[in-house]
């Protein structure tokens, strides 16, 4: 879910104007309802609907609200109850109309919360777990905000972000966080609350941290923070580095468009400044002793969805240039699998957000095991890099679209400089080639340029399969997990039924799926792959068009060999087999892109998804 906060100087317009920019840019977070409430002479003012902003903004035009200086906005990805008008936030509590509260996260002991509120006579208007605490909040309150949070965090378990507003208290908006983000924008006679900074961004650039079990008071002049058991604390403060053009389209259609173009830039910003005049990595940033680094003899990948593949890509390079045993668990599987993990492990978890529950509770879980742990993740001032030994950013800029693309390719980008970092600093047989890879992925933000300047024949290609039901995607060694990157793309943007799978698994099972018109995109690594593995993926090409499946193949210029076997033929430029991922993926996500435009579907906002999923 997204959230914004603020309180300004005045009374105006300014208040609905910020939270409703905010909610804007923050709706890739979760867009099944929102709502915002105001704080207006002796009550407080609520609108909110179910479905996408466009309805809340409808509803306000309908139902305009009074001038005020203090406000609170939500975008909704319902857990507890639907998407409904009643279920959206802000809930109400008491009866007096006097109070606000919006939430992200799940209060995991809300039903014995509820039963004592209904007890007590207690009646409630949704289902949510939200309105419970709304209502425990409404109790509490005794004309001091901060203290009633305070006493009601202490009374509930799970991951929350909290923001509340009283009619009795203009100009105070309190806010709690538990695992879950929330972070604040540092104004002139103005202050912000918001999920990330990108609710604030296109007023102020200062932003503040807040550290887990924190409580934040803002009011047009002051921020103050305790922690839940009262004790003052200070945030550590923090300047946003990209500025508000950088989360808009800049004439681009959609988000999904702007960053599948981005990704030059993507992977040539997340390679700058990681080697040293020598030409040796150095990765300064890490932190963490080289000792320590060379004793690790186990490496674990944590992460989900997109991320988890870039994990699997990362896993082939590792291996090949440290020989380093590297596993990849989806995070939300890590902790339930007795995962062997000790002070020699490196637990690397991948997050484009920082914020994925389930990421953020597979690194807490081996950090207890005692496992050190790095964090590749795009977002600063997120909480998976606070709570991890050491971060590695990637540095692809905001992603907006909730399907991932640029972040992707920054994050086997990082990955490959890691691998190549803990390589050199071992010592062993692939050591003195890093430069050489180092100079090999310099020269891939040319090539993925390149590339997308020949996308016209993979657009036309969708655009004639905009009625297909299924497609498969096949690739072997590193194609693999690009092959199911393509798939879960297709799925996410164009609702088609898609799997990926290893080539040499077909014919194991799934060839049987294979009739006559059956589309298959074939990821073909290059010639010089080694161990002949080209001629084994042209040989698995040959096996499912001879049961008549359209061959869609993804293969290197001058790769002749596949031609005859190819329905149509999409070239990508050479580089060297463990990096080719950077470039097979873009015809995939461009392939999905305009699927799913030319079935007239929402690119950038999927339905039922959301770009960070802060519940397990
Ligand atoms: C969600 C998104 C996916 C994303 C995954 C991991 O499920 O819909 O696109 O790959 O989360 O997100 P993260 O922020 O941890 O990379």
């Amino acid at each position: 879910c997204g959230i914004v906060g603020f309180v300004g100087r005045e009374d105006g317009d300014v208040a609905l104007d910020v939270v409703m920019e905010g909610l804007a840019r923050l709706e890739y977070r979760g867009y099944d309802s929102a709502g915002v409430a105001l704080v207006c002479e002796d009550e407080v003012e609520v609108r909110k609907r179910a479905g996408k902003l466009a309805n809340l903004t409808a509803e306000i035009e309908a139902h305009p609200l009074p001038a005020s200086r203090t406000a609170i906005g939500h975008t909704r990805w319902a857990t507890h109850g639907g998407p409904t008008d009643a279920n959206a936030h802000p809930h109400r509590g008491g009866t007096n109309g006097k109070f606000a509260l919006i939430h992200n996260g799940i209060i995991e002991n809300f039903h014995a919360l509820k039963s004592e509120l209904a007890d007590a006579g207690v009646e409630f208007a949704s289902e949510t777990d939200t309105e419970v605490v709304a209502q425990l909040l409404a109790q509490t309150y005794a004309g001091d905000l901060t203290k009633a949070m305070r006493d009601v965090v202490a009374r509930l378990e799970g991951a929350f972000t909290l923001l509340a507003v009283h009619a009795d208290q203009p100009g105070v908006v309190v806010g709690a966080r538990r695992n879950s983000p929330l972070v604040v924008g540092l104004g002139d006679g103005a202050n912000y609350l918001g999920s990330d900074v990108a609710a604030f961004i296109g007023y102020t650039r200062n932003a503040l941290e807040l550290e887990q079990d924190q409580i934040v008071t803002i009011t047009p002049d002051s921020v103050e923070v305790i922690g839940f058991d009262g004790t003052p604390a200070q945030g550590k403060t923090f300047e946003v580095t990209w500025d508000a053009a950088a989360a808009e389209k800049g004439g681009y259609d959609t988000f999904m468009e702007k960053e599948i173009n981005e990704q030059p830039q993507a992977v040539g910003d997340t390679l700058l400044g990681r080697t040293d005049e020598s030409g040796a990595l150095s990765l300064d940033e890490l932190r963490i002793p080289e000792e320590k680094l060379r004793q690790v003899d186990r490496i674990t990948i944590v992460a989900c969805g997109t991320a988890a593949y870039a994990g699997m890509v990362a896993k082939y390079a590792i291996e090949h240039w440290t020989r380093i045993p590297v596993e990849v668990a989806l995070a939300h599987e890590f902790r339930y699998c007795d995962p062997i993990v000790d002070e020699r492990t490196l637990v690397v978890s991948i997050s484009q957000s920082g914020e994925t529950m389930d990421t953020l509770m597979a690194v807490k879980h081996a950090r207890d095991l005692g496992a050190l742990t790095i964090s590749i993740c795009n977002t600063h001032g997120s909480t998976i890099p606070r709570e991890s030994d050491a971060v590695l950013y990637t540095h692809a800029g905001p992603e907006i679209a909730v399907a991932s693309t640029k972040a992707f390719l920054a994050q086997i980008t990082a990955c490959y400089v890691l691998g190549l970092y803990l390589a050199q600093l071992r010592g062993g047989v692939h050591a003195d080639n890093a430069g050489q890879v180092m100079s090999e992925l310099h020269e891939v933000p040319g090539k993925i340029d390149q590339l997308l300047h020949t996308m016209g024949r993979v657009r036309e290609i969708a655009r004639f399969m905009a009625d297909t039901r299924s497609v498969l995607f096949l690739g072997r060694q590193v194609g693999f997990p690009v092959a199911m990157e393509g798939a879960l793309k297709l799925k996410e943007l164009a609702y088609i039924h898609a799997e990926g799978f290893a080539a040499g698994e077909l014919k194991h099972g799934p060839i049987a799926l294979i009739e006559p018109g059956q589309p298959v995109f074939i990821v073909v690594p290059g010639p010089d792959t080694p161990h002949g593995l080209h001629g084994k993926v042209v040989s698995n090409i040959q096996e499912i068009r001879a049961r008549g499946a359209r061959t869609l193949v993804i293969a290197e210029e001058g790769d002749e060999a596949v031609v005859p076997f190819a329905d149509e033929v999409i070239r990508v430029p050479h580089t060297s087999p463990l990096l080719q991922p950077l470039l097979t993926v873009v015809p995939l996500q461009v392939f999905a892109l305009e699927l799913s435009t030319a079935k007239g579907l929402d690119v950038d906002q999927p339905r039922n998804l959301a770009k960070s999923v802060t519940v397990e």
